[in-house]
C-alpha cells in the first residue's frame, strides 16, 4: 500500500564544492585560506551546504578552464564523489571559463563564481524597491554574456517583479530565423532598459529627499564596514536607546536612516549602508552606485570593525579600498571597534586601538562604549575642522560665503568663472562641498558645464 511521506517544509539545501586559486604575484588582502573560509560563509548565507574544497597554485589562470586540465579532472572526481550539485569558484570567472568548466564537469554540475553568489545573497536581502531593482540589473548584466544555461538559484530570485534573471524558458515570440537564445537576449535587454528607467525615477525621488536633508542641515553619518561587522546591530542599538533617538521623521524615506541625538542638543542622521566585502565585484559597485553615493555624500563615516575577527585589519583595508573606489576616502572617519565583549583579554583591545586613529572600543550587543562613541561622533561633526580644497563657481556664492563665515580660509585663488579655496571647515559642512572637491573629475565637469552655460548666456 502506498504511504504518503510528510512533505519537507523547506527545500533541501544544495551541495557545493569550493575552488580557490593562489595566483602568483596577485595582491590579496586575505590569504587563500581565509578567502575560502569567507566563501564558505557566503555559501552558507545563500543557503548552500559546502561539502569540500580544492585549491591550486597557478602562475596565471588557464585561458579555458581557469584551473589547469589535471585539476579539472580531480575536481570532477571529487564533485561526483561528494554528490555536489554546484561548484563555486572564489574568483570571478569569464563566461568562457564558466562554459568550458561546465562542459568538462558534466551536465549535473553547475559552475558559478563569487560574484554570482554575492548577487544571490544581495537578492535575498534587498528590501527596498531601489535595492531590488539594483540587484536585478546587476544580475541581468552578469547573466547576459553567460546565457547558455540557467542557474536555478537565479531563477528563483525575486527582483522587482516581471522578468527573472537567468531564466531561459518561455519568453516572447520568436522573430524569423531567431534562436531561442537570441530571443532571450533581446528580452533581457528590453528588461534592462526598463529597470534602468525605473531606477532613474526612484533615484530622482531619493535625490530630492537628500537635498531636503541637506537643507535641514542635520549632519549625516554613514555606517560603513565589512559584512557582519555589526552595523545593523549598532544602528538598532542607537535607535532603541530612547535617550538618544527620535525615530520617526525619515522612517518612511529610508528605513535605514535614523535621527540620533548626540550628547548636548545636537542631532545627526545615521544611515546604514550595504556591507562591504573583499573582491566586491565591480559590477556590484556599479549597480549600487546610488546607494554608495549616500556614503560619498556623508559628513562623517562611522567605520564598524569586528575586532574579534582574526583578520580585522584585512577587513578594515578591504573597506578602505572600496571607499577609495567610490571617491569617499576624503571624508573624516571614526572607527568603532565592535564586539569587544568577545575579546578574552581587554588589554588586546587597548593595543589594537593604537592601530586605528580616532577609534573607540564598543559592544553594539551589550552597549559598552556607546556613550563614548557618540561623544566622539559629536566632536568630529561639531568641533573638528577638516582640510578642504574646493573649486567653486561664482554661482555658488552661498557656499563661498559659508566657507568665509564658518571655515578657516587659508588661500583663495581667483579663476575665470570662480574661485579655488583652500582651508579648513567644520566636518558637518563637508558634504555640501563634496561636488566641488578640487581633485574630483565630477567637480571639474560640473564647473566646466557651469562655465560653458555662463558663456552661452553671455
Ligand atoms: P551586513 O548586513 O552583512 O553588512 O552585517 P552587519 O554589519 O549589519 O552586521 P549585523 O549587525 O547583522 O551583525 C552580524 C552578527 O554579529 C549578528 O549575529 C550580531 O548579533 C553580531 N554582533 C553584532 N554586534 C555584536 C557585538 O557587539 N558583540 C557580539 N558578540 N556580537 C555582535
Amino acid at each position: 500500500m502506498a504511504k504518503k511521506l510528510p512533505q519537507p517544509t523547506s527545500p533541501p539545501r544544495e551541495r557545493a564544492f569550493l575552488v580557490g586559486a593562489d595566483i602568483h604575484g596577485r595582491k590579496q588582502i586575505l590569504t587563500l585560506e581565509d578567502s575560502l573560509a569567507e566563501l564558505a560563509l557566503l555559501a552558507d548565507t545563500a543557503g548552500v551546504d559546502v561539502v569540500g574544497e580544492l585549491t591550486q597554485k597557478l602562475q596565471a589562470p588557464n585561458l579555458a578552464t581557469y584551473i589547469g586540465p589535471g585539476k579539472v579532472e580531480e575536481l570532477k572526481a571529487l564533485a561526483e564523489e561528494t554528490l555536489s550539485e554546484v561548484v563555486i569558484f572564489d574568483d570571478e570567472l569569464s563566461p568562457r571559463h564558466q562554459r568550458e568548466l561546465e562542459k568538462a564537469l558534466g551536465i549535473n554540475i553547475r559552475v558559478i563564481d563569487r560574484t554570482a553568489l554575492i548577487l544571490d545573497i544581495f537578492a535575498q536581502h534587498a528590501h527596498t524597491k531601489e535595492g531590488m531593482l539594483q540587484v536585478e540589473l546587476a544580475q541581468y548584466g552578469y547573466n547576459l554574456p553567460r546565457l547558455t544555461r540557467a542557474w536555478t538559484h537565479l531563477e528563483r530570485q525575486a527582483g522587482g517583479g516581471g522578468g527573472r534573471a537567468g531564466s531561459t524558458g518561455g519568453v516572447g515570440l520568436r522573430g524569423p530565423g531567431e534562436t531561442q537564445l537570441e530571443v532571450d537576449r533581446r528580452s533581457i535587454r528590453t528588461r534592462i532598459a526598463h529597470i534602468k528607467r525605473e531606477l532613474e525615477k526612484v533615484e530622482a525621488h531619493r535625490l530630492r529627499y537628500r537635498a531636503q536633508r541637506k537643507r535641514s542641515r542635520i549632519p549625516t553619518v554613514a555606517l560603513v564596514g565589512y559584512t557582519n561587522a555589526g552595523k545593523s546591530t549598532l544602528l538598532n542599538r542607537l535607535a532603541k536607546a530612547e535617550v538618544y533617538v527620535a525615530d520617526q521623521l525619515f522612517a518612511t524615506l529610508d528605513p535605514t536612516t535614523r535621527r540620533v541625538q548626540l550628547p548636548g542638543d545636537e542631532l545627526a542622521l545615521i544611515t546604514d549602508t550595504v556591507g562591504f566585502i573583499q573582491k566586491l565585484p565591480t559590477s556590484l559597485i556599479a549597480a549600487f552606485h546610488a546607494t554608495l553615493e549616500e556614503i560619498a555624500e556623508a559628513d562623517l563615516l562611522l567605520h564598524v570593525v569586528d575586532i574579534s575577527h582574526p583578520n580585522a585589519l584585512g577587513q578594515f583595508q578591504a573597506v578602505q579600498e572600496t571607499l577609495d573606489e567610490i571617491d569617499a576616502s576624503h571624508i573624516p572617519m571614526v572607527t568603532a571597534l565592535n564586539k569587544a565583549d568577545l575579546l578574552k583579554n581587554p588589554e588586546n583591545a587597548r593595543q589594537v586601538l593604537k592601530e586605528f586613529p580616532k577609534s573607540i572600543s564598543i559592544s553594539a550587543l551589550n552597549g559598552a562604549g556607546i556613550p563614548d562613541l557618540l561623544h566622539l561622533v559629536r566632536e568630529e561633526l561639531f568641533e573638528a575642522y577638516s582640510p578642504i580644497h574646493v573649486r567653486l563657481p561664482y554661482k555658488q556664492g552661498a557656499l563661498i560665503s559659508l566657507f568665509h563665515e564658518l571655515g578657516q580660509v587659508e588661500r583663495v585663488e581667483h579663476e575665470r568663472g570662480g574661485v579655488v579655496m583652500h582651508g579648513r571647515i567644520p566636518g558637518r559642512l563637508l558634504a555640501q562641498y563634496s561636488p566641488w572637491h578640487a581633485q574630483s573629475t565630477q567637480a571639474d565637469k560640473a564647473y566646466n558645464a557651469i562655465e560653458e552655460n555662463d558663456l552661452e548666456e553671455a
